[in-house]
């Protein structure tokens, strides 16, 4: 793929494709993240002569008009972190949009509506591309987040127009690359979350390209009982236990250390100011839930830490939002922070709750890569193709 260097810019009108899908609450932005992290892109197209317009999906508005899922919201947020002047246009295709983009001046950025308004975005019709592509003379993705959708503006539009990728775009696919593609080794990587059943795919995609795998959060607790470990009233998935006892023969063939918690931290139940006991792996009472993991299991993961030189981390290793059962992920993730300033560790992140409990611990801005995504970053991680990036190609 082609990047925005590759491009001539001057006195072009360059489309870019933004996740402007951020967090809104009574019209207010809880975290411009990703506001922040695109205006590298828009300022390095406006210093070099280019016309940015923006398109972008917000919330999931089924191919309608939603008042509540109109981007005008973000114009002025947007605005406020680029510091540059931002026009709103109430659509993103046709007469209207065309005169917006015909209309704008010099250090100027036109945000479209969401593009998710028209029927045909999630359809990928190419239609609806082409309404696009006529807006624009380049094409430049720098949704990541979005990467894993074959919409008509993440997927056919790039097809017909100029493409490359934006600073954002390119910056996750380098880091994913280091981490996962061509990493440094030792490579270890930490699993967590709720579910074994969402994490299958890339539990397996990762035992054939990780040395080590440290799996935590409710998810260890199915990989325990398929040791056969009574786990009391803990969150359990018991028709995947033969598939926790697949993945866990598959490492062993494959070399693949696999870190599960050897002690737990329990409590009644998952609320505040319950209280917690750490226990032996064996000694969990029936009434009891098991909601992190405990001190030896901690010092393990912090040891094996030291002696990698690639993390890949996607899901928290215990019920982070409480305290005290965000102790294993704090540790670990502060730990991982302090190597990886002391130059150490490469460390990549990924996934909405992941990028929320390393911010929790204040580990997130040590980290040499806190991925955007959420569901791109999770489909990336399994492996699969993402179709925005691969129409780059
Ligand atoms: C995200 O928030 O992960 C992206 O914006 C994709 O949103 P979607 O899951 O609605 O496609």
């Amino acid at each position: 793929w082609k990047t925005l260097d590759d491009m001539e810019l001057q006195g072009r009108t360059v489309l870019v494709r933004v996740d402007l899908n951020v967090p809104l609450q009574d019209g207010r932005v809880t975290d411009d993240t990703r506001i922040r992290r695109i205006i590298p892109t828009i300022r390095a197209i406006l210093d070099r002569g280019g016309r940015p317009v923006l398109l972008s999906h917000f919330g999931r508005p089924k191919g309608t008009y939603r008042p509540d899922m109109s981007l005008n919201q973000i114009t002025g947020p947007l605005g406020t972190a680029l510091g540059a002047p931002v026009v709103f246009c109430a659509d993103s295709r046709g007469p209207a949009a065309e005169a917006a983009v015909a209309a704008l001046q010099d250090g100027e950025v036109l945000l479209l509506e969401n593009t998710r308004f028209h029927p045909g975005e999630e359809r990928n019709d190419p239609e609806l591309a082409a309404a696009f592509a006529r807006l624009g003379d380049i094409y430049c993705n720098d949704a990541f987040s979005c990467a894993h959708r074959a919409h008509a503006s993440t997927e056919a539009i790039a097809r017909l127009l100029p493409s490359c990728a934006g600073k954002l775009m390119e910056a996750e696919l380098r880091a994913l690359d280091a981490a996962l593609g061509a990493p440094e080794r030792p490579l270890a990587a930490v699993v967590g979350g709720a579910k074994v059943s969402t994490k299958l795919a890339l539990l397996e995609n990762l035992l054939d390209k990780v040395d080590h795998l440290i799996i935590g959060g409710a998810m260890a607790n199915t990989f325990l009982a398929a040791q056969g470990h009574d786990l009391g009233r803990s969150l359990v998935e018991h028709d995947m236990t033969g598939t926790a006892k697949t993945i866990l023969d598959k490492a062993a063939a494959r070399n693949c250390t696999v870190l599960l918690p050897v002690d737990i931290v329990t409590a009644p139940a998952l609320e505040e100011g319950a209280p917690a006991t750490t226990r032996n792996l064996g000694d969990c009472p029936a009434e009891a839930m098991v909601l992190d993991a405990g001190p030896e299991s901690r010092a393990k993961i912090c040891a094996l830490l030291e002696n990698i030189r690639t993390l890949i981390w996607n899901g928290p290793l215990g019920a982070f939002e409480i305290a005290p059962f965000d102790a294993a992920t704090n540790a670990a993730a502060r730990r991982a922070a302090e190597l990886t300033r002391a130059g150490r560790l490469i460390s990549v992140a990924g996934g909405g709750d992941t990028v929320a409990a390393l911010n929790r611990a204040g580990a997130a801005q040590d980290f040499t890569y806190v991925s955007s995504a959420g569901g791109a970053f999770l489909e990336w991680m399994e492996g699969k193709i993402l179709p925005g990036v691969a129409a780059l190609h």
